[in-house]
């Protein structure tokens, strides 16, 4: 792979090898290119920013729009490229694509609904989810985590949380399946399991706005600040934003922390113990150091420049889009001591894996709630859990955005109920 040492040798991106693993490429862009201007296998050109401290100025620079309209190349409408508002789809209208003063108005109002205190109330329900899930092949002696286990554990969570009904939820299950195309659907699958979805939140909304009920699209519905309200589209496009942005993370959380973990036998030895003997402080910062380690959302989304700005000391003009690198900064060695190495007791893991700034992750109460249940449930109820295969045969799943493995076959010895 890439040596990081040689100046010479710019790292091929986007290629199959990279998407196993990119950190020596990122290692390379962080010496050589720290901000690396590339064109994207869509075409379009975007700025990669690499470092930990350029990643987090540019999180936090309000002068970089999440709002697509700043793309000054609207020659992107011509193909699909991956840049949400292409689509003009009212569902697109959500936190991760607008700017203050709309951005603060929707923060404040789900934060309202969406609060730490609903997340803990939520506890017992996913221990009671990952339970099931993990009964559902415990007597199998082998597993997809993948499939079985990561997939359906923050889909279901996150439906309930909402307020989907139980017997609904397995049709949210299927389109979802679908829109990240697990198992490589057809894309016109995915446009038409998107509006069967916007068609059931739409419907859901109108019905909890008849009879309300302690879950949080009624919440959402409820939520007023100074007066304002949530309009229905709205209100569906924060549901959707909810189940889509806590989706993938968590599945990828799970299945890249389990597969670190099988691979760091040491690490993964110490936290059983930790585990075995009642601690869960381990298991807290293990989650943070599994998430900076192959944390689930490789780049953050995307960004614009709505004038000319520096980032660590390169000029980037108006209209430019801009992809911090999560992952790279979060092995960034300026930052973090030995950062390739897995040490899931590590203090001071100030890491990225949620962002930084305003739009930093609305749900990461949410999401190490599931993380800690699912692999800390896991790895006692199969203490000798273990890879089924080579590794190199594990295949990664191709986007832009996010990192996590398609598939992650295990063994273990079964269990009887
Ligand atoms: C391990 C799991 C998760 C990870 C690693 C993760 C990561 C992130 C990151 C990096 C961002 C910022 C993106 C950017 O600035 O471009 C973000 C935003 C967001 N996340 Fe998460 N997330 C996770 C789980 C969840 C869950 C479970 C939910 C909700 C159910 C959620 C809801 C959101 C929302 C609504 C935003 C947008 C916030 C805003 O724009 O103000 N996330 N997440």
């Amino acid at each position: 792979m890439n040596d990081p040492t040689d100046r010479n040798a710019a790292p091929e991106l986007f290629t199959w090898e990279f998407a196993t693993d990119p950190y020596p490429a990122y290692a390379w862009l962080r010496e050589h290119s720290p901000v690396h201007r590339t064109r994207l296998p869509s075409g379009v050109e975007a700025w990669l920013v690499t470092r930990y401290v350029d990643a987090r100025q540019a999180l936090a620079d309000q002068r970089l729009s999440k709002n697509p309209a700043h793309h000054d190349e609207p020659a992107h409408a011509k193909g699909k490229t991956g840049i949400p508002g292409e689509r003009k789809a009212e569902l697109m209208t959500h936190l991760l694509n607008i700017d203050p003063p709309d951005h603060t108005r929707l923060r404040r109002l789900v934060s309202k609904a969406f609060t730490p205190r609903r997340v803990a109330e939520f506890a017992p329900r996913v221990q009671e989810l990952t339970d099931r899930l993990i009964d559902s092949f415990a007597q199998k002696g082998e597993a997809d985590l993948i499939h079985e286990f990561a997939f359906p554990l923050p889909i279901y969570a996150i439906c309930d949380m909402l307020g989907v009904p139980r017997e609904d939820q397995d049709d949210f299950r299927d389109w979802a399946g679908m829109m990240i195309r697990h198992g490589g659907g057809p894309r016109g699958g995915v446009a038409r399991s998107v509006k069967k979805m916007r068609g059931y939140l739409a419907e859901l909304i109108h019905r909890k706005r008849e009879e309300p009920g302690d879950d949080l699209i009624s919440g959402l519905i409820k939520a007023s600040d100074h007066g304002e309200h949530l309009t229905e589209n709205e209100a569906a496009a924060m549901a959707f934003i909810l189940l889509f942005a806590g989706f993938e993370t968590t599945v990828n959380l799970i299945g890249n922390g389990v597969y670190a973990l099988l691979r760091n036998p040491g690490q993964r030895e110490r936290l059983q113990a930790s585990l075995a003997l009642g601690e869960s402080e381990l298991l807290a910062t293990g989650v943070e150091e599994l998430l900076r380690y192959d944390g689930p959302v490789e780049l953050a989304t995307w960004r614009f420049a709505t004038e000319p700005l520096t980032v660590g000391g390169q000029r980037i003009a108006a209209g430019d889009p801009v992809l911090v690198v999560l992952a790279a900064a979060d092995r960034d060695p300026e930052r973090f001591d030995a950062p390739d190495t897995l040490d899931l007791s590590r203090r001071d893991n100030q890491h990225l894996g949620y962002g930084h700034g305003i739009h930093y992750c609305l749900g990461a109460p949410l999401a190490r709630l599931e993380g800690q249940t699912a692999l800390g449930t896991l790895l006692r109820r199969m203490p000798d859990l273990r890879l089924a295969g080579d590794p190199a045969d594990l295949r990664w799943r191709g986007g832009l955005i996010m990192r996590g493995l398609r598939t992650l076959p295990v063994e273990f010895t079964p269990q009887t109920n």
